[in-house]
């Protein structure tokens, strides 16, 4: 609707020439000036689109662990989810099953601490989540903070909520691949609402 406005002359009425009372004209403030914020205002506008399609608007998947269920945390927790400018587009409580946590972390299963990875995470009922944002994969391991609490920068999930490895609050995607994997075991397409 601008460009049109512009194109019609009708947004930028200094850059023309002025009728004074009684009928004759004064000259433009300045007709160069003019003219090339004009084009500077015109070609940021048309650009707009393709900088929205340049945002990686990403979905990432979100565990809230079982110590920060048993230990009433969500709300903080998702609150410096949201204060990144992560918005939760889906969202569930539930208990996950031995089966359920297994498969979830096969990727670790010849780990040495997988066992107590999958006892920990069936200890107690988890919330978990999709979480949509610009880079929400990067952002959101960003503010998880690193995976053991002991090196998670200031401000961090882990820093302030962790109790261990083990018990670190959150678990994120590393990836958009595990991203989407991770999202549809939990998470139908019409359960996500963004
Ligand atoms: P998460 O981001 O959910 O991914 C795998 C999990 O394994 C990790 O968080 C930790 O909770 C857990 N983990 C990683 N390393 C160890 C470890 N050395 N001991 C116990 N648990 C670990």
């Amino acid at each position: 609707m601008i460009p049109a406005l512009l194109a019609h002359g009708r947004a930028t009425p200094t850059c023309g020439r002025r009728k004074k009372e009684g009928g004759s004209s004064i000259p433009p403030y300045s007709p160069t000036l003019c003219t090339a914020a004009g084009a500077a205002i015109s070609a940021f506008l048309i650009q707009t689109p393709a900088r929205l399609f340049d945002m990686a608007i990403e979905r990432t998947f979100s565990i809230l662990k079982p110590d920060a269920t048993r230990r009433n945390l969500t709300g903080a927790v998702n609150a410096k989810i949201e204060q990144a400018g992560l918005r939760i587009v889906a969202q569930k409580r539930v208990r996950m099953t031995r089966d359920q946590a297994e498969t979830f972390y096969s990727v670790h299963s010849a780990r040495p601490f997988f066992g107590e990875l999958v006892d920990s995470m069936i200890a107690g009922p988890v919330v978990v989540q999709v979480l949509e944002g610009e880079n929400a994969i990067k952002t959101y391991r960003d503010v998880m903070g690193a995976t053991n609490p002991a090196n998670a920068d200031a401000g961090t999930i882990r820093k302030e909520f962790a109790v261990s490895v083990g018990e670190n609050t959150v678990h994120g995607s590393d990836a958009p691949e595990t991203a989407a994997i991770e999202i549809a075991q939990w998470f139908a397409g019409n359960e996500i609402v963004g």
